[in-house]
């Protein structure tokens, strides 16, 4: 009798190992709006294998680059609805979303360098931030740095007041808005899939981006001139639906999280270099001239740009504002 009920238990561990050897794996759709040669891009498919070889294929990570799937907007909603699993929307996205407080990695010059804003994003004030966006369903994995921009146009802008009247996209952000009125342009929100064709046909004058994405998309081929500003920042967060992540078996959660934490040293380690490649292609093509500002010249951008924190100050938070700058050592 013993020996029946050991046979029967030995075959039902079988049959139990078969089926999940033999189970579906677990789909992650992991969208995302840039290219793939960009240092989002290259991380998502870093993650990608990290993920799939960590778990033994219990996970596929999906990943659907360029807007191929969803646009800025919808890809937050899709998130929410659990259409899609992941994403690592630009933190100037996350205003819609009603975690406006995002938008303090927008202020111009507040990051001097990638040092000043590992200070934030690696350190307790980005930790905090992230869990604002447990409310609405959604939870914050990682940070991915991009790097600062650059302002792009069909003429010189070499002061500021060379951005008078021209129309600049940019991305969903309250303070981007506000920079760009400080400059007296006019700001036009626009999804990033789209900023290529708008720059085309003149439906905007001008934008900002780091190199990676101006170069991706070749937004150089279609902007006479593109300034070395670095007047702002532009990075990511990695975030997941919150009921999809708790709801895996806790060992694929933490095989995930390894991954992520590799995936995210790998995005942080590319960023800089990815950008300066990209920014020397941009010269390299000969289609947009590059203009180098002097210490004088930047210093007139940041004296026209830095008001934007204080008239900016209740929306993001004035407090906030001050852990940042704490963090840093900001001074202006
Ligand atoms: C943009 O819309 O300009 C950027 O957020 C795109 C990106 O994801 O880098």
């Amino acid at each position: 009798m013993k020996k029946r009920i050991l046979l029967v238990l030995v075959v039902g561990m079988v049959i139990a190992m078969a089926a999940t050897a033999m189970a579906e794996p677990i789909i992650i759709k992991f969208s995302h709006v840039v290219a793939v040669d960009t240092p989002k891009g290259q991380a998502a498919e870093y993650f990608k294998k990290l993920a799939e070889e960590r778990t033994n294929g219990a996970v596929k990570i999906e990943v659907y680059p360029n807007s191929q799937l969803y646009k800025d907007k919808e890809e937050m909603e899709a998130l929410q609805l659990g259409s899609v699993q992941m994403l690592a929307p630009s933190l100037a996205k996350f205003g819609p979303l009603g975690v406006k407080q995002f938008e303090v990695f927008d202020l111009p010059y507040i990051f001097d360098d990638y040092d000043q804003l590992h200070k934030v994003t690696l350190g307790p004030v980005g930790q905090s931030l992230l869990k604002k966006l447990e409310p609405k369903g959604i939870l914050g994995l990682a940070y991915w740095d991009n790097g600062f921009k650059v302002m792009s146009a069909n003429k010189p802008l070499r002061v500021p007041e060379d951005c008078k009247g021209l129309k600049m996209r940019i991305q969903s952000s309250k303070i981007l808005e506000a920079q760009m009125r400080a400059l007296k342009a006019i700001p036009q929100v626009m999804a990033f899939s789209e900023v290529y064709q708008a720059l085309q046909t003149g439906v905007v004058d001008g934008t900002e981006n780091p190199p990676s994405n101006l170069y991706t998309q070749k937004m150089h081929e279609v902007q006479k001139y593109v300034t070395l500003t670095d007047h702002g920042y532009l990075g990511y967060a990695v975030i997941v639906n919150k009921k999809f992540w708790e709801g895996l078996p806790a060992d694929i959660r933490t095989q995930l999280e390894s991954a992520m934490a590799d995936a995210t040293t790998f995005a942080n380690d590319i960023a800089k270099k990815k950008n300066d490649e990209d920014m020397a292609a941009v010269k390299a093509s000969g289609k947009s001239e590059v203009i180098a500002l002097s210490p004088q010249e930047r210093a007139l951008w940041k004296n026209a740009l830095i008001k934007v924190h204080e008239e900016m100050a209740n929306r993001i938070g004035a407090d906030l504002i001050q852990e940042v700058y704490q963090a840093t050592g900001f001074k202006k």
